[in-house]
């Protein structure tokens, strides 16, 4: 955590009497550390322990005439490589969920574009509470990250889940939050998700494709500071924190998309499974059984779908073009041949018959394979460890290539 910088906003439970040792743990471990606190939240640990631990000034409040410019919510939001949130009581986390900003800390998290790490501390039927719940549902799938809170006495006396986690645990789990900016001026192009084919007004042709690898695969761009656009096949599936998303329909919706920002994007990825052909015409009507002979079977002419990633690639230039390609048998072999059709810069081969691999899994065992015909076989991994794997692959070519 050597000079990342770290700001932890401090809300009014008695768990922020554990907030000097997480800041000293924060310091030894390098990381530079300031610190905003709710009013509430000074009654419970002084300013002064903070600013003497951070070096730094320390706010309780909104508007400070004398310290605005220098140390107001904005150069604070801004300021921040990572917010800890700590502890996190209900009441701040309703407010962040529900975009409140009327106190000091509320205004840093709405403001900040740098990830939260929420460490949750209140009376377990406070945590209970659906309205927590959900409210942790909504932050969770705009990406805030949570630790704890751990079961045990409360401080209120009552027993269960409640208590803010260890300072180490926190700055643990702050240290995995504080994704490497290596992306930062990158722009990164990411298909997911299967298309639809329309048939008819109500059906269409698809396929299992769940989405989950190349959303994975945004989000950890985004993560890592690149600019992340996601062209999306329909996926119920959130769109991750920071990441602009485009919805699309058909192979040829996609396309159009893709093409459309492919002019500024410095890396494409195509994971999305496109249809390889689409029927040569679609009825602006349903389809009905009864308009046909009795027993008569209906015959759809399909014609092929444009190949994306072999346009792409064609004018890449100085992008990297990555492709997937799903294969149930000779996985290698047709790897290998696919890459070399389509001209991307590396195919990232899934053998989709393994348990722990392919559609709607959460894991994938994949093969990176290489123009020159060399091959690097992953073991079994969650696929924002596959996105991460790949893209460091990706930026070691970009910089080959420079
Ligand atoms: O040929 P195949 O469909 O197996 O190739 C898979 C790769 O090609 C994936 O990266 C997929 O996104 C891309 N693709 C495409 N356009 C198509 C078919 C596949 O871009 N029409």
């Amino acid at each position: 955590m050597e000079q990342r910088r770290i700001l932890v906003a401090v809300t009014g439970g008695i768990a922020a009497y554990k907030v000097p040792e997480l800041v000293r743990t924060l310091i030894r471990a390098g990381a530079v550390v300031r610190c905003a606190m709710t009013r509430e939240a000074s009654e419970f640990v002084s300013p002064m322990v903070l600013q003497t631990l951070t070096g730094h000034p320390v706010r309780d409040h909104l508007f400070d005439p004398s310290q605005e410019g220098e140390i107001d919510h904005i150069s604070l939001a801004d300021w921040a490589e990572l917010v800890v949130l700590a502890p996190a009581t209900a009441n701040t986390l309703a407010k962040l969920a529900h975009g409140l900003a009327d106190d000091l800390v509320s205004a840093v998290l709405l403001a900040t574009r740098a990830p939260i790490l929420a460490a949750p501390a209140m009376n377990v039927n406070m945590w209970e509470h659906p309205a927590t719940r959900a409210n942790l549902e909504v932050l969770r799938s705009r990406g805030v990250h949570t630790i704890g809170p751990e079961a045990g006495e409360l401080a209120c006396g009552w027993e269960g889940l409640g208590r803010m986690s260890q300072p180490e645990a926190i700055a643990a789990a702050a240290e995995s939050c504080l994704a490497p900016n290596d992306l930062a001026g990158e722009v990164v192009l990411v298909s997911a998700g299967g298309t639809q084919e329309p048939v008819d007004a109500v059906r269409y042709l698809g396929n299992r494709s769940s989405g989950k690898m190349g959303f994975a695969i945004a989000a950890e761009a985004a993560r890592r500071g690149a600019r992340a656009v996601l062209v999306a096949g329909p996926s119920s599936l959130p769109t991750p924190a920071g990441v602009r998303r485009i919805d699309v329909g058909s192979a040829l919706e996609m396309r159009d998309a893709m093409t459309a920002e492919f002019d500024a994007a410095t890396i494409a990825v195509m994971a999305a499974a496109v249809a390889d052909f689409r029927p040569s015409q679609s009825s602006q009507r349903k389809i009905k059984k009864e308009d046909l002979p009795d027993g008569a079977g209906l015959t759809l002419e399909l014609v092929p779908n444009p190949d994306i990633l072999a346009e792409l690639s064609r004018t890449k230039g100085e992008r990297t073009v990555v492709g997937f390609a799903a294969e149930s048998h000779d996985m290698i072999e047709a790897a290998r041949r696919k890459l070399t059709r389509k001209g991307c810069d590396l195919l990232v081969a899934n053998d989709i018959t393994q348990q722990a691999s392919g559609f709607d899994s959460d894991t994938n065992t994949v093969v990176f394979v290489w123009p020159d015909g060399q091959i690097e076989q992953l073991a079994s991994l969650p696929k924002r460890e596959v996105a991460a794997q790949l893209l460091d692959r990706v930026m070691k070519l970009r910089g080959e290539s420079q």
